[in-house]
């Protein structure tokens, strides 16, 4: 843990995220919310950290206002995308080809999850796997995510099958919840920084934005840790959305965070569930990286492990195997919410979001097999994440490079703010740290995408982040995924 300089005091507490489709051209109404939403976006580009606004309003014969923004987030991101896949990095075949440490992937245990799902329980093909199913999932599935959740969150009760509704990933939930519980252009609340893509996840389909609460990297008492969440925190982004006319509806909370890799303590997660209780607010729980907590000390508590949840009607908890499995390809995400009005809007989008039955049964056989998770795969799970972990934090001291050193998740904050030099977002190394046991040598160029850097080294690997969508201004620093194992460089 460190302290960093003070953060300029004058930055608002919360700033609004991007609107959506609906407000753009010109048909907004007139009113205060129409209103606040034309400037909000006219700042979206900006927002998003991309160049010209007029991407937006160019005219298409072939696209709407809706179909235009939601091509645009895909082109945002585009042009690093491309360099990416252009050179890939492989160790055998191409030892410098970038990295890519804009996306949050485990690859450390492929090895053990390629050889479980190949095993000759996960190939059964029955007729009713290859029908229509109930669009929540199958109840054989959602037994087994009920039983695995009650498990492995320490529920103080059996969790129930009839509150879980299975889909393809996380992503997809964010966006569903966000249009079965919004409506357009209201809000959700955000500690930020946050993973950058949940603003295009509420905002494809159900036009909603995200009203951030500003995190202070400052170590401002005792008790207090840098990037703490506090409920006046909360107070305050509440009573400024209200002011600039947007409704907020609920509150995003990831935990462990990514990525910060932070992790809330179960008195911290009451008080902000009573503060969302107090404001009726919804609360989605993030909980996909709860098995990637590799520092057992940190004592991680799952929101469903509390004896009493005080508002279960409103608390919304998400899983998912992409981060805690590794496996961001298979696209499995469960919802568990006591509340079946909601379930059921979410179980009507599956019908677009839904799992194929053949996944359905191998993500059964998987969680069931608790032996295999239990004394396999995890115990090597954390051993690998934290010899990561190690790796990258001992290279950061031998640096002399400031860090927050958290025990979950596939991340380590970097403060690289005292080496930086050079104007506006595009960094210099510091001279000092080239004579360092890294050949760290930055390239950086700053890409028309904002805060996408490339960054290479010469006997090393290059490697891209794309740190534009996580947040406050000031605290933007460097991310490190630790399966990576590789340093690079930043922007602010
Ligand atoms: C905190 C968090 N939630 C959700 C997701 C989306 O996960 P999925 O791949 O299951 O859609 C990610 C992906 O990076 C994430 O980091």
């Amino acid at each position: 843990m460190f302290t960093l300089p003070q953060k300029d005091l004058s930055a608002p507490t919360t700033c609004l995220g991007p609107t959506c489709m609906q407000d753009l051209g010109s048909s907004h109404g007139d009113d205060l919310e129409g209103e606040c939403s034309r400037k909000l976006d006219q700042k979206l580009p900006e927002l998003l950290g991309v160049g010209d606004p007029a991407i937006l309003s160019s005219d298409t014969s072939y696209l709407s206002s809706r179909g235009r923004m939601i091509k645009w987030f895909w082109d945002s991101a585009e042009e690093g995308y491309r360099t990416y896949h252009m050179d890939e990095y492989d160790e055998d075949k191409n030892p410098s080809g970038i990295i890519n440490l804009g996306v949050s992937e485990n690859k450390l245990c492929s090895d053990l999850l390629s050889w479980r799902l190949s095993q000759s329980d996960m190939q059964r093909v029955e007729p009713s796997l290859l029908q229509y199913a109930d669009w929540r999932g199958h109840l054989f599935l959602r037994e087994e995510v009920a039983k695995f959740l009650s498990f492995y969150c320490k529920s103080p009760a059996p969790l129930r099958p009839e509150n879980v509704v299975v889909l393809n990933g996380g992503a997809s939930l964010f966006s569903a919840l966000a249009t079965v519980l919004c409506e357009a252009r209201e809000a959700f609340l955000i500690p930020t920084p946050y993973y950058g893509a949940i603003t295009q996840h509420v905002c494809l389909y159900g036009n909603v934005r995200l009203a951030y609460v500003y995190l202070d990297s400052e170590v401002t008492g005792l008790d207090t840790r840098p990037f703490q969440l506090t409920v006046e925190k909360l107070e305050t982004a509440l009573r400024e959305a209200h002011s600039e006319g947007v409704k907020v509806k609920g509150l995003i909370l990831i935990n462990p965070q990514n990525p910060l890799g932070d992790i809330y303590s179960p008195e911290e997660l009451q008080e902000y569930l009573v503060f969302a209780k107090r404001h009726k607010l919804h609360v989605i729980v993030d909980e996909v990286y709860m098995l990637s907590v590799f520092e057992e000390s940190v004592g991680y508590r799952s929101v469903l492990s509390l004896e009493r949840l005080p508002d279960p009607q409103r608390t919304h908890v998400m899983w998912a195997t992409s981060k805690d499995f590794g496996m961001s390809g298979l696209r499995f995400g469960t919802l568990y919410t006591e509340n079946q009005d909601v379930a059921t809007a979410v179980a009507s989008l599956c019908r677009y979001h839904g799992l194929s039955g053949l996944v359905q049964y191998q993500m059964a056989q998987l969680l069931r097999d608790r032996d295999w998770i239990n004394q396999v795969y995890l115990p090597e799970n954390h051993a690998r994440l934290k010899a990561a972990h190690t790796y990258v934090s001992e290279e950061l001291r031998a640096l002399g490079i400031p860090f927050l050193s958290r025990g979950a998740g596939f991340f380590i904050w970097v403060d690289l703010r005292k080496g930086c030099r050079g104007s506006g977002r595009c960094l210099q190394a510091n001279p000092k740290w080239l004579k360092t046991p890294l050949p760290l040598r930055a390239k950086s160029q700053v890409t028309n995408a904002g805060e996408l850097v490339i960054a290479s080294w010469p006997e090393g690997p290059a490697a891209t982040v794309d740190l534009g969508r996580s947040g406050a201004a000031e605290d933007r620093l460097w991310m490190c995924h630790l399966p990576g194992r590789c340093l690079t460089w930043l922007c602010a």
